[in-house]
């Protein structure tokens, strides 16, 4: 940790702590915005993150997105974890395959040695076929599955960016552009002050379950998140926030 303490991140993850007033952030060197590699740094402490707090036998709910993608990459397999179960957070949120939160659960499983389990919620349903879908015995016993989970590790977006990215309908997308949304976490978007203005309506882990999950871990990075992560920390005091030099100094204000 020598070279930790020579390029001053303890000094910014000490800075970070106070100014969102959460009780744990790490900072990886660079900016994610600027250097590819610097998401599978923030993937590769998450996963140190992840191992130091896991045990056999954890359900582990995981989201979609870039930056979970690279945590999945950065995953390796760990002597004294072999009974790790993992399950994606919530159902359809939108995003291609390749940033859905089942593709970067089944890549996290298969590069940890560990078991998987997948949801199948197509995205917009009806009020009707959402009702009776959760009530199939299948998904009923997956939702329970992932509601078990000890540990949450999700990605944090820029609102405006996640909802362009997602397939968002035009009435949601004003919604979230009148309401000043400048965060996105699981699919629900936040205002400036961590308030909920628009949520992707579908099954799974929602916010108000956070508190009981006992370790919950944000992992997101780059000077564009700043606000992003200043907006949603708001709303997860207890999280571990994983972060970059980036978002960091651009959250301070340097
Ligand atoms: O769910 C997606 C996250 O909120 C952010 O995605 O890691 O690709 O920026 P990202």
């Amino acid at each position: 940790d020598v070279m930790r303490e020579v390029l001053g991140l303890k000094d910014l993850e000490a800075a970070i702590k106070q100014k969102l007033h959460i009780e744990k952030a790490i900072v990886v060197a660079g900016d994610s915005d600027l250097s590819p590699w610097v998401k599978k740094e923030m993937g590769r402490a998450c996963v140190t993150c992840m191992k130091k707090r896991l045990k056999n036998g954890d359900i582990v709910a995981v989201t979609g997105g870039t930056t979970m993608a690279a945590v999945a990459e950065m995953m390796t397999p760990d002597a004294k974890l072999n009974d790790l179960l993992f399950v994606p957070a919530r159902g359809g949120l939108g995003e291609n395959v390749e940033n859905q939160a089942n593709t970067i659960c089944a890549k996290m499983a298969e590069k940890a040695l560990g078991n998987y389990r997948l949801l199948h919620v197509p995205d917009h349903l009806s009020r009707e076929a959402y009702e009776s879908l959760i009530e199939e015995p299948a998904v009923k016993e997956m939702l329970e599955l992932i509601k078990s989970c000890r540990m949450v590790v999700h990605g944090i977006g820029d609102a405006i960016t996640m909802a362009e990215r997602r397939k968002t309908r035009k009435e949601d997308m004003e919604k979230i552009k009148a309401r000043h949304a400048v965060a996105e976490a699981f699919g629900y978007y936040f205002n400036e002050k961590g308030e909920v203005v628009h949520k992707v309506k579908t099954v799974g882990i929602q916010l108000e379950d956070l508190p009981h999950v006992e370790h919950v871990i944000a992992v997101a990075g780059g000077a564009s998140k700043a606000k992003a992560i200043q907006a949603y920390m708001k709303r997860a005091p207890h999280s571990i926030l994983i972060t970059d030099e980036g978002a960091a100094k651009a959250l301070l204000g340097e």
